[in-house]
Formats: C-alpha cells, sequence, structure tokens
C-alpha cells in the first residue's frame, strides 16, 4: 500500500473519530478483558460510522480444522479507545504455533468460543484515549495481546504497545515480539547464556528457532546445535547454526554427543513429552532445560487424543531430590502467562529494538497470507514448510 493511500486511510479513521465515537466509554476503565484481549470495536447507528466500510476479523468458530476459521465483517465504528487505551489500524499479523493448538482446542491461555486468535501484530494509530501520553496518532506500533489481533482494527493498551524503529517494515514487527520475546528471555534470563557455552534449539527454522539462533550469535563462540528437516539447514547456516541435524532420519541425542560427549549448557525445548527427557539427559553440569511448548502434541490437522495420551503418558518429570545432585535446572516459560508483568516485558522489547538498530537481529519473513488464506497460512506451519515467521495481512492480497 502506498504511503500516500496509507495516510488518507488513517485520516478517514482520524476525522471519524473526532466526529465523536457511538457512545461514551472515556469515563470507563479497561476491564480486566480488554488487558489482555485485543477488543473488536462496537457497531454504531451514527452518522460517521455509516461512512466508513466494514472491519474484517478472522473468527475461530469452533474447534478442530483449517474450516473452523471464518473470515467475517462488522459494522464498523468511530475508533473510541477508553482510558490508557490505543485503537491501532493493522497492517501484518504474526502467526504462532500457539494459533495452530489453539485452533485444535489445546492452548490453555484461549478466550471461550468464538473469539478471534492472534498475539501480535503491527499497524497504524488512528486513535489515542484518555491519559495516554507516550504515543500519538500516526505512530507505527507492534502490539501484543493474549489475542484478538488478527482483524483490521484492535484496541489495546498503550502499554501493549511498542513504536517501531523506523526502517522496520510491518512485516518486520508483526514477526518480532512473541518470537523474539520468547527467544531472549529463554537464552537470557533463565539461560545465562555466555561465551564460549552450547545451545540445543529444537524447531530452530521456525520463528522462535531462528530468533535464537540470530541471539546466541550475539555472544561470542556459542556453538549452536539446531533440529530441522534437511531442506531448510542451508538457511540455517546463514542465520549462525553450528550444527544442523535432521531429526527426521537422525537420533538427535546420539549426534549430539558424538560432537560434544558432555552435552550442552542449554536445551530449549518446545517439543515436550519424551523429548524434555532427552534434553534433561544431554545437559552438561550447570546446565538448564528451559521448557516452553508442547509441539508434540499437535500431529495432524485435527486434535488426535492417541497422540495426546502417548505424550502426557512419557511426560517428563523430576523431583528435587533429583535434581539436587544432578546439578541441573528445568524452567518453564510462557510468555501469555506474563500479560500481568509488561514493565519486564517492555524491558525486553526495548533490548531486541536496540539489537535490531544495530543490525544483530532482523526476523526472517517465511511467507505473506490475506486473512482470505489463512487456512493455507495454517497449513504451510503445520505441514512444516515454513522457514522463519509466517504473516497476516487483512488484505487483500496485492495491497499489501
Ligand atoms: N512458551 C511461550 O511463551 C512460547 C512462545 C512462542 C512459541 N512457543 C513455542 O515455540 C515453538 C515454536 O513456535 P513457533 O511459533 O516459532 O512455530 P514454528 O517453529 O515456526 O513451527 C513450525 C515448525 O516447527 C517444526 N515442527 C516440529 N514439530 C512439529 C509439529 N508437531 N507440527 C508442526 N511443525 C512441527 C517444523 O519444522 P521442522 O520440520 O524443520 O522441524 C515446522 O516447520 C512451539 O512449540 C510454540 O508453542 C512458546
Amino acid at each position: 500500500m502506498s504511503a500516500e493511500r496509507e495516510a488518507a486511510e488513517v485520516a478517514t479513521v482520524v476525522a471519524a473519530a473526532e466526529a465523536g465515537p457511538a457512545e461514551d466509554v472515556s469515563s470507563q476503565p479497561p476491564s480486566a478483558e480488554a488487558m489482555g484481549n485485543a477488543q473488536p470495536p462496537e457497531a454504531s447507528d451514527g452518522a460517521a460510522a455509516a461512512a466508513l466500510p466494514p472491519l474484517r476479523c478472522l473468527v475461530l468458530t469452533g474447534f478442530g480444522g483449517y474450516d473452523k476459521l471464518k473470515l467475517q465483517s462488522k459494522p464498523a465504528a468511530p475508533p473510541a479507545p477508553g482510558p490508557g487505551q490505543v485503537t491501532v489500524r493493522v497492517r501484518a499479523c504474526g502467526l504462532n504455533f500457539a494459533e495452530i493448538m489453539a485452533r485444535q482446542g489445546l492452548y490453555d491461555r484461549s478466550p471461550p468460543l468464538p473469539f478471534t486468535p492472534g498475539m501480535e501484530g503491527a499497524g497504524v494509530v488512528v486513535a489515542v484515549g484518555e491519559g495516554v501520553n507516550d504515543r500519538k496518532v500516526g505512530d507505527r506500533v507492534m502490539v501484543l495481546v493474549r489475542s484478538g489481533m488478527w482483524q483490521e482494527e484492535v484496541t489495546a493498551l498503550s502499554a501493549q504497545t511498542f513504536l517501531m524503529p523506523e526502517s522496520m517494515t510491518f512485516e518486520e514487527a508483526a514477526a518480532l515480539l512473541v518470537n523474539y520475546i520468547t527467544a531472549y528471555m529463554i537464552l537470557f534470563d533463565f539461560g545465562n547464556l555466555r561465551p564460549g557455552q552450547s545451545v540445543l534449539v529444537h524447531m530452530a527454522a521456525g520463528g522462535v528457532g531462528i530468533a535464537a539462533l540470530q541471539l546466541c550469535r550475539t555472544v561470542e563462540n556459542v556453538t549452536v546445535f539446531g533440529t530441522a528437516s534437511a531442506s531448510k539447514h542451508e538457511m540455517l547456516k546463514e542465520n549462525g547454526i553450528t550444527y544442523p541435524i535432521d531429526y527426521h532420519t537422525t537420533d538427535y541425542v546420539e549426534e549430539v554427543k558424538k560432537i560434544s560427549p558432555k552435552g550442552v549448557n542449554i536445551v530449549m525445548d518446545p517439543l515436550g513429552g519424551p523429548d524434555t527427557a532427552k534434553g534433561y539427559n544431554l545437559l552438561k553440569p550447570m546446565g538448564k532445560l528451559i521448557t516452553y511448548g508442547m509441539a508434540n502434541l499437535v500431529s495432524g490437522p485435527k486434535r488426535n487424543l492417541m497422540t495426546i495420551a502417548r505424550i502426557w503418558w512419557n511426560q517428563f518429570s523430576v523431583t528435587a531430590l533429583q535434581l539436587l545432585p544432578a546439578n541441573r535446572a528445568v524452567c518453564g516459560y510462557h510468555l501469555g502467562y506474563l500479560d500481568s508483568e509488561m514493565e519486564l516485558v517492555s524491558g525486553v522489547v526495548t533490548r531486541l529494538v536496540a539489537l535490531y538498530n544495530q543490525g544483530h537481529i532482523k526476523p526472517h519473513i517465511d511467507s505473506v497470507w490475506p486473512f482470505e488464506k489463512v487456512a493455507d497460512a495454517m497449513r504451510q506451519m503445520q505441514e512444516k514448510k515454513n522457514v522463519g515467521k509466517i504473516i497476516l495481512v487483512p488484505g487483500p492480497e496485492k495491497e499489501n
């Protein structure tokens, strides 16, 4: 979309906002729900609303296959952010593995059905609520919410938005927050990664995986083992992996031990089930395993009860008595449960933006899909075809 067209569109929305909200919500504090889930605008009968085209949103209507996500539209209303909130015209959204799990009913931070998924995105501020001094109309921002991002317009707390660096595209901005915050906190806050250490990164060619590789590269002399399908290995080497391992054809535990008999300092575990125990047993003394996902629960387009039973049966558990002589740590990380810790998260984003500006990190975009093609976008991830981040744009395809 051209800068002129974008400016004109923002101006239209701002003019509608200035014409007055459908109902006065300015005296209402944001609800607890609004703290986490981005709110769709309310429908309005006003003349200003009539001038606005309807807003498109993706809605998860039930648990199951790709067809459970529907593209819907709703009447637009002039943006009316509450105190502390901003309204953002969305330009790009990130697709995360959690949304694959949510569609199958396997994600514990989802709101009740039906709901609009999406935890992250980027766009332009079109209205600011009372008391918001750090954002203004026209700001390009990244947005982090618990859900509700996959729609054309989103209202969220200003604390859930982050100014985009000038040189960053909307697609890159939509790819940064969830993947890089996760990789950063795992490697540096829990992992305490230091020069000369070694890391095992599973799903290394995915969104979090590539973020982890790039962040490992910011520390001197780090050896990175990573599991990924063979076709992705060349690209992983460009992003700093030391030893790519095709887990479809090779036993990654044996492979790591061949090269580093004592194991590794940090294991990033997004897989769960039997892989957590394998990771734990690969730790050197003083090593840390950080568990942050359960991708092994997903074995097809729909939830498979046999797979779930098998993964839970093989779930790793360890007692304090076993940990003590082992000189190892096991940590759990879930960004979705840090939504009341925005100050902490915001500190990480500040450091990530600095790393981006210094050229140390750059989100790798696998593909960009319009809302209409959300099923294809999800298939791309679920069928293990993606290298890097999958992006959704409100569309239509050619305009973005
Ligand atoms: N705890 C948190 O706060 C947090 C935040 C973000 C992400 N995560 C977790 O981090 C992991 C990566 O997430 P992401 O969004 O970056 O996704 P992603 O890595 O881009 O996911 C897709 C890739 O994962 C690999 N994969 C491994 N097992 C898979 C399976 N059962 N089904 C489909 N693909 C599988 C495939 O690549 P290969 O074939 O090359 O392996 C596939 O291309 C997920 O487990 C996610 O839940 C956790």
